[in-house]
């Protein structure tokens, strides 16, 4: 993975990440980092508020790979208001994880609960710092997650690096049609967390058909639609068989038809939380 970070970013379209929300700490988190690593993925994401990135770094050491084959996402969470905090809340993710950088770090929500009327300024701020980070090589490349256009756009009357990444809910069921067309206009990576519906979508009669066709289960082809549609889905388990399964999406293409019957799933499964409404 020594490349430049855009030409990382640009094959990440291509590139099936590994997520690990609610994946306890300790050796479940661990050890699903572990498979994970094995079974191929080398794209581990994780955030703050997760609180497994203590357990998430163990794992990536334990793993044996050399630290810059593995490509490592954290998040600074909605505590973080500051220019100052987001530079202890960098420092404490680093200790955290063990690591003296990693690979992507995203603003975890664009309007916490705490400064909701001010939320343009706390964004400006926090970016500034990430700028910065970047600048310093604590951080290879910054971004967003749950931004929706308005932040987007607010963000980068300021910014003087536009996001990389803008990693949102994203499956069939919740296509967000708005936040991709968003990023596409930006030049900024759509990434796909809870790609599975957070497994709400796997029972669909559709989806179960059109996985039997390929013989395939209805999880590969959820994954499988978001890395035709170029997004970087980063499915979640701590099951050692999905976790392999998960990435075994590369031997079989969905048809312009079948990728239409999976569009038509929209609603079926959740949906992300309206960033306005509530405070994760
Ligand atoms: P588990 O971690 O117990 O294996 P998402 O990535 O959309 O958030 O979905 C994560 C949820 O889907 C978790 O509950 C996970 O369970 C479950 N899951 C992950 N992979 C599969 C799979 N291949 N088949 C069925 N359920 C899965």
């Amino acid at each position: 993975l020594d490349l430049q970070i855009n030409t990382l970013l640009e094959i990440f379209s291509d590139v099936v990440g590994f997520g690990t929300w609610q994946a306890s700490n300790g050796d479940v988190a661990e050890n699903a980092v572990i498979d994970a690593l094995k079974a191929g993925y080398f794209h581990i994401d994780t955030a703050a508020v997760y609180k497994n990135e203590e357990s998430v770094g163990c794992g990536i050491k334990k793993s044996g790979l050399n630290r810059k084959n593995i490509f490592v996402t954290t998040k600074a969470w909605n505590d973080v208001h500051t220019y100052k905090d987001a530079k202890v809340a960098l420092a404490n993710s680093l200790d955290k994880l063990g690591l003296d950088y990693v690979d992507l770090y995203l603003i975890h929500w664009p309007n916490p609960l705490a400064v909701r009327n001010r939320w343009e300024e706390r964004n400006r701020d926090v970016w500034r710092y990430f700028e910065e980070a970047l600048e310093a090589g604590l951080v290879r490349s910054i971004g967003v997650s749950n931004f929706h256009e308005r932040h987007l756009d607010s963000l980068l009357k300021t910014a003087k690096v536009v996001p990389h990444v803008n990693q949102i809910h994203l499956s069939p069921s919740d296509m967000q049609l708005e936040v991709v067309a968003a990023n596409e206009k930006h030049g900024i990576l759509t990434q796909g967390y809870s790609p599975l519906g957070t497994g709400t979508i796997l029972e669909i009669p559709a989806l179960v058909e059109i996985a039997q066709k390929h013989q395939k289960t209805p999880a590969q082809v959820a994954i499988r639609w978001s890395l035709q549609k170029g997004y970087n889905p980063l499915p979640k388990s701590v099951t050692t068989s999905r976790i392999i399964s998960n990435i075994n999406v590369f031997d079989f293409e969905l048809t312009d038809a079948q990728i239409k019957v999976i569009e038509g799933l929209a609603g079926t499964g959740n949906v992300a939380s309206n960033p306005d409404e509530r405070d994760f």
